[in-house]
């Protein structure tokens, strides 16, 4: 995890929020490669969920929704977590996450009397990870809905407030009714949505895992009480099978089925990763009933109803849900593409990134950066690649460190500019580059003219 997060700062994937006002826990910005990786990210599973997928189409939908959203969708009354205080030192911590430390399993969704009791039962192996002291306050619930005065001028807002959404699903559900009477889908389909959402984590932790501003990538496939489960098992599969089809190791992911289904739901799983603090959750695979779309029918008052077009049978679609961070996926990303080996003799770190996630496709040097004929070659080879993949040129410093600040960022190829590319040394070689591998550090040697289609 040290390496990660060193590697994340030193090359600017990754920086502590506000840090020049000393950081504000559970915030992160993404640096120049860091944003350049998020967006290969969300392109991926774009490309996977959405234009791979006949039935499937995008929205954006707004981050601040009527309040009586969350109302409806059970946020406001029943989305918290188990918080405990340290009445020595006044840190706040989650209960469960105490507990689990010390190997008792609680979970967020039991009742608050069965977590104080299960904690009351602990409380001598219990200690505060800040003063080391064992004396903490009752267990409570708190609630992690972030509330906002957008739109509300009145001086107590915080008595009807509204609220930065807490998932960006609530939003496919509000346009269930819009995407299917303004395009041509019929259930089942589905909506993908990608977008920022908040929560007033008690407790951030583990770097990028769980922040209180992220990014979810959230699908809800709507379908018929019939196709539930066997359209649940076929995703289970298929979002599995995505990360393997990435390059992920088979051995670092696996299957975690929930414990205590909620009321509604059919099924439960998480797609749990290897992260360098153990399995945990990277995405959830949930199969909801028709809850949601119910919930908001009778909030709303509008109907929810789907008339199958072939059979006129009228129901309330139920919920296959695909929800993963991409927070948790950027994570999940550097830990499993970082590697350390040894090349030309020399120790290395390498980040082996699937070439369509890789910040920087294809860096360009000139040989000497003294020499203007070698500078001006390579900055029409950069011209000419960068119109189709993002480049980097660089002229810095000898060209093995060049490579080596490439290869921890993960660009797959280098190109350098010599001076046979000149055509000086063997006339036959003028108008080719040399070609280096990330992974083997092998060098071939390509014309100009075949350049762009040999990378891609
Ligand atoms: N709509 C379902 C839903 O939001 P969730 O399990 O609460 O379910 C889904 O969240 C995914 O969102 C998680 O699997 C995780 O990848 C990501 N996620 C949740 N809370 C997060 C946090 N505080 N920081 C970063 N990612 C988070």
């Amino acid at each position: 995890m040290e390496k990660v997060v060193s590697l994340c700062k030193r090359r600017g994937f990754v920086f502590q929020g506000s840090e020049i006002y000393g950081g504000f826990v559970g915030s992160f910005d993404y640096g120049p490669y860091g944003v350049e990786l998020a967006n290969n990210i969300k392109a991926v599973w774009w490309k996977a969920m959405v234009q791979s997928e006949r039935n499937i189409v995008g929205l954006d939908s707004a981050i601040v929704t009527h309040p009586k959203v969350w109302e409806a969708s059970g946020h406001v009354s029943g989305f918290s977590d188990p918080m405990v205080e340290c009445l020595e030192c006044n840190t706040r911590a989650r209960a469960d996450h105490l507990l689990e430390e010390i190997n008792v399993s609680a979970d967020e969704k039991m009742s608050i009397e069965e977590i104080n009791n299960i904690f009351d039962a602990n409380r001598d192996k219990l200690v505060c990870p800040k003063c080391g002291q064992k004396n903490f306050s009752a267990v409570r619930q708190f609630n992690l809905l972030a509330q906002t005065n957008l739109g509300n001028f009145s001086e107590d807002w915080s008595k009807e407030p509204t609220y930065l959404r807490g998932e960006t699903c609530q939003g496919i559900y509000l346009n269930f009714k819009n995407v299917l009477d303004s395009t041509r889908v019929k259930v089942p389909f589905g909506i993908a949505q990608i977008g920022k959402a908040f929560r007033n984590e008690i407790a951030p932790r583990q770097y990028i895992f769980r922040k209180r501003e992220f990014e979810q990538m959230e699908m809800q496939m709507f379908v018929s009480p019939e196709e539930e489960i066997p359209l649940y098992e076929v995703w289970k599969a298929k979002r599995m099978q995505y990360y393997i089809d990435l390059g992920f190791k088979a051995d670092n992911l696996r299957f975690h089925e929930h414990e205590n289904l909620v009321f509604y739901a059919k099924a439960a799983f998480d797609i749990e990763y290897n992260f360098p603090f153990g399995f945990k959750e990277l995405e959830g695979v949930h199969a909801r009933g028709n809850y949601d779309l119910t919930q908001h029918q009778t909030f709303s008052g509008v109907s929810m109803e789907y008339t199958d077009p072939y059979t006129n049978e009228k129901y309330i679609p139920h919920v296959i849900e695909t929800s993963v961070g991409l927070d948790r996926t950027f994570l999940a990303v550097m830990t499993e593409f970082y590697d350390e080996d040894e090349l030309g003799g020399e120790t290395r770190v390498v980040l082996r990134l699937p070439k369509q996630l890789a910040p920087i496709k294809v860096a360009v040097f000139p040989l000497l950066k003294n020499r203007p004929e070698l500078v001006a070659k390579a900055e029409a080879v950069f011209a000419l690649v960068s119109k189709e993949m993002r480049a980097e040129f660089d002229d810095n410093g000898n060209v093995g460190k060049r490579y080596r600040r490439q290869d921890e960022i993960g660009t797959p190829y280098c190109v350098t500019i010599d001076f046979e590319t000149l055509g000086e040394e063997k006339p036959e070689l003028k108008d080719t580059v040399t070609v280096r591998h990330r992974d083997t550090g092998e060098q071939e040697r390509v014309a100009i003219g075949d350049l762009i289609k040999h990378l891609i």
